[in-house]
């Protein structure tokens, strides 16, 4: 049951370049006894995905959220550590929590998530305030942990588990909308991208048992949320077996599974991997009308060469093979992608290859990025980062005119369609207008009209543009 839970607000606070740190309260009279928790939240879904899970850790150790960080007798942070500018933010506001901590002696400071998992007990030497280290499959731990912290002995455990999914942990939604949720299917990576931290943070890659992911999906349908987002590094790979052996689900089959909870229950998906992005996968999305039009498949490159150094064991004709099957069997699919610019040793003509491969596939929009080393990847180890910082800077400008560019014209040829769209809330600009998604993943911004709310499904037409945003009215 999610909704015998207080309500719980979230409040956005602008910090990193591309990601938000969030931070989670609630507000009940119960909450003004006890012990108090405040949680920040940084890096990918999955981490927001993963506080869910702390909260709901924590609370039945009788601890509860608070938005006021004055207030909490335990700071956490869940951190990310995929570049060095998200550490960087991290590290910030640790002194900010350190001068909080000097106001209240006893406050607990607690750093989660992969950069815990990255830098283990080291933490605890650069980060003289910190308490509690714990990387992301020892939560269950973290009630114990706190405990030794609060008898004044430092609080570590960064095991990482080959079997831990939190699967029978029925997360506490955090500055929720009450319409749209993630459920984590997956854990680890089991791909070695020679540029990324996470398989090393997270873990070796674990599916999460196939009936816990379609009853939690129920249960949010059942409490009025509208659109479940699964997640994993690379969904295409999840593959659970029933401990009896008397079956076994691909993702395929887990994304129909989760579209028959309910018809009115949109499902969306993150992240795909071009390797391993099936027909099966497609033919399902194209069979049902609620399993969601928009695939994020980042491509990182565009050029081969790259791609091999990137040790993503696909190359251009292979994504492109995957793109176009994907524009064949969902030809209303919008795609996105992720984008590194100036990756070790590459070229001028290679980053023209990123460009072109921007126009060719059409993207929706794109996360772009320059490229950052991590300590202990293979990269780290084999290539030299020899793009000096400027050039990366020049190229990732290039790379995000262009998406722009691409964007604008993607949603200029929505202007006069007719999007079913799930109202998610008030539009930031305005309590007037409702903001809320298509299929195809597009924010669209409408004229509230009667006798509507979140979490309705209503029919918009488009009548305006801008890279970010579309605009109509309801019809
Ligand atoms: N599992 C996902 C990506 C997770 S990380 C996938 O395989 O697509 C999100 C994005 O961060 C990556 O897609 C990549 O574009 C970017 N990224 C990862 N490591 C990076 C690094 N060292 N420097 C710059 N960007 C990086
Ligand atoms: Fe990192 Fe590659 Fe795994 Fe994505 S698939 S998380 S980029 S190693
Ligand atoms: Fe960052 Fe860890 Fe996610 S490194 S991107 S929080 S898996």
């Amino acid at each position: 049951m999610y909704n015998d839970n207080p309500t719980l607000v979230g409040i956005n606070k602008k910090i990193d370049e591309a990601k938000q740190g969030q931070v989670f309260f609630k507000e009940s009279e119960e909450a003004k006894a006890g012990k108090h928790f405040y949680i920040e939240s940084y890096g990918c879904q999955m981490n927001f995905s993963d506080s869910e899970i702390v909260a709901s850790i924590l609370g039945e150790a009788g601890f509860q959220a608070t938005r006021n960080i004055e207030e909490s007798d335990l700071i956490l942070i869940n951190t990310c550590s995929i570049r060095e500018k998200a550490e960087e933010t991290v590290r910030k506001r640790l002194r900010v929590f350190n001068k909080i901590k000097d106001t209240k002696p006893g406050t607990l400071i607690g750093v989660l998530g992969c950069m815990a998992e990255r830098l283990k007990a080291k933490f605890l030497e650069e980060e003289k305030i910190v308490d509690l280290v714990v990387g992301p499959d020892a939560y269950r731990d973290l009630p114990k942990l706190v405990a030794t912290a609060e008898d004044g002995e430092k609080g570590v455990n960064v095991f990482l588990s080959r079997e831990e999914t939190y699967a029978d942990i029925s997360p506490v939604r955090l500055g929720t909308n009450g319409v749209t949720a993630f459920i984590s299917i997956m854990r680890g990576c089991d791909n070695m991208c020679s540029f990324c931290v996470v398989p090393f943070t997270r873990g070796r890659e674990r599916s999460r048992d196939a009936y816990s992911i379609v009853a939690e999906a129920a249960d949010l349908y059942e409490n009025g949320y509208r659109e479940v987002t699964l997640l994993g590094q690379n969904v295409d790979s999840y593959k659970w077996a029933h401990p009896e052996g008397t079956e076994e689900v691909n993702f395929a089959q887990l994304i129909e599974r989760v579209a028959l909870v309910h018809p009115d229950l949109r499902v969306r998906f993150s992240t795909s991997h071009p390797k391993d992005i099936t027909d099966e996968v497609l033919y399902t999305m194209a069979k049902y009308e609620n399993i969601c039009n928009y695939i994020h498949l980042p491509v990182q490159s565009g050029n081969s060469r790259v791609l091999k150094l990137m040790n993503r064991t696909y190359d251009r004709d292979w994504y492109k093979e995957r793109v176009e099957a994907i524009y064949r069997i969902i030809p209303e699919c919008a795609i996105s992608s992720d984008i590194i610019a100036g990756f070790c040793t590459e070229t001028e003509e290679e980053h023209q290859e990123t460009l072109s491969m921007i126009e060719w596939a059409r993207y929706s929009m794109s996360y772009m990025f320059y490229y950052s080393e991590r300590p202990g990847t293979l990269a780290e180890r084999k290539y030299e980062d020899d793009i000096p910082l400027e050039l990366k800077k020049r190229r990732l400008s290039e790379i995000i005119r262009l998406q722009n560019h691409i964007s604008l014209e993607h949603n200029k040829r929505d202007i006069g369609k007719t999007f079913k769209v799930l109202i998610e809330g008030n539009s930031k600009k305005s309590d007037l207008d409702w903001k809320g998604r298509n299929s195809q993943n597009k924010m669209i911004v409408f004229k509230k009209e009667a006798n509507t709310q979140p979490g309705d499904y209503v029919k918009v037409k488009i009548t305006d543009a801008t890279s970010a945003t579309l605009k109509g009215h309801q019809v």
